[in-house]
């Protein structure tokens, strides 16, 4: 059995009274649920003071991004080790990080590589561009992005979310079925790389909200939800955990 997996991304949203509320918050609803692992990925300057409230609450913490090296003059970068002080999961290869900031899947690959080093999951975003869902080539891409991180063999636990780039911030999330028939394909391609398929949680994401997700998640391969949004009004936040409950 996989344990759901609820994550809420908070992208490059709140100050840090807002960090501060939002987290506490969080902590009073779903505090009491033991049977979905909640994480929250805050901007990298409040995760101290997340990590400190959700602190033997069994709610995780995680980041949204790391650099690939240790240590070292690397002007502005966080090394994960720094991350591991504080972080369970760090999120690699978010489609805002591969689109606006230009990551390749050799820099995703190596900052997936670096996540395990220090300890951590990485969560591993993949998902199509618009474009390429309409020319029908969704499975091409997804399974070039896990080729990257996997084919040179991975024997650390790791994450998959899938999110179609066209439903990331529209409000027009991929059909539950859709998102499923990804789901299933990307489970088949982890084993084909040596991975216990059964063992890995694979997340959907893109507008989830509380008027979807219950069929996301009732879907076979689908093990929870990576949350843009919706993570950040605690109500329906705590909604979507309990949903996964
Ligand atoms: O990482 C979560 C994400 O990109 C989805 O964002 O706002 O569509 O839930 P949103």
């Amino acid at each position: 059995m996989r344990k759901p997996l609820v994550a809420g991304n908070w992208k490059m949203h709140t100050d840090s009274s807002q960090a501060q509320d939002l987290a506490s918050s969080i902590v009073s609803r779903v505090s009491s649920v033991t049977d979905v692992e909640v994480v929250l990925c805050p901007p990298f300057v409040w995760l101290e003071r997340v990590a400190k409230l959700v602190e033997e609450t069994g709610i995780l913490v995680g980041a949204q991004d790391t650099f690939w090296e240790d240590w070292g003059a690397y002007t502005g970068e966080i090394s994960p080790l720094q991350l591991s002080e504080m972080c369970s999961y760090v999120i690699v290869g978010h489609s805002e990080r591969r689109h606006i900031i230009g990551e390749t899947d050799e820099i995703v690959a190596r900052k997936a590589r670096a996540v395990a080093r220090a300890g951590m999951v990485p969560i591993l975003a993949v998902g199509e561009l618009e474009q390429e869902y309409k020319e029908g080539i969704s499975k091409e891409i997804v399974s070039n992005q896990l080729s990257a991180v996997l084919a040179d063999g991975w024997d650390h636990e790791i994450v998959i979310a899938y999110e179609p780039v066209w439903a990331i911030g529209t409000g027009l999330a991929a059909s539950a079925q859709y998102a499923q028939d990804m789901a299933a394909f990307i489970r088949e391609q982890l084993s084909s790389y040596g991975l216990n398929q059964e063992r890995v949680r694979i997340l959907y994401g893109g507008s989830v909200n509380r008027g979807n997700f219950k069929e996301f998640i009732e879907q076979k391969d689908i093990d929870g939800a990576l949350v843009g949004g919706a993570s950040l009004k605690a109500e329906e936040f705590a909604e979507l955990v309990m949903m996964a409950s």
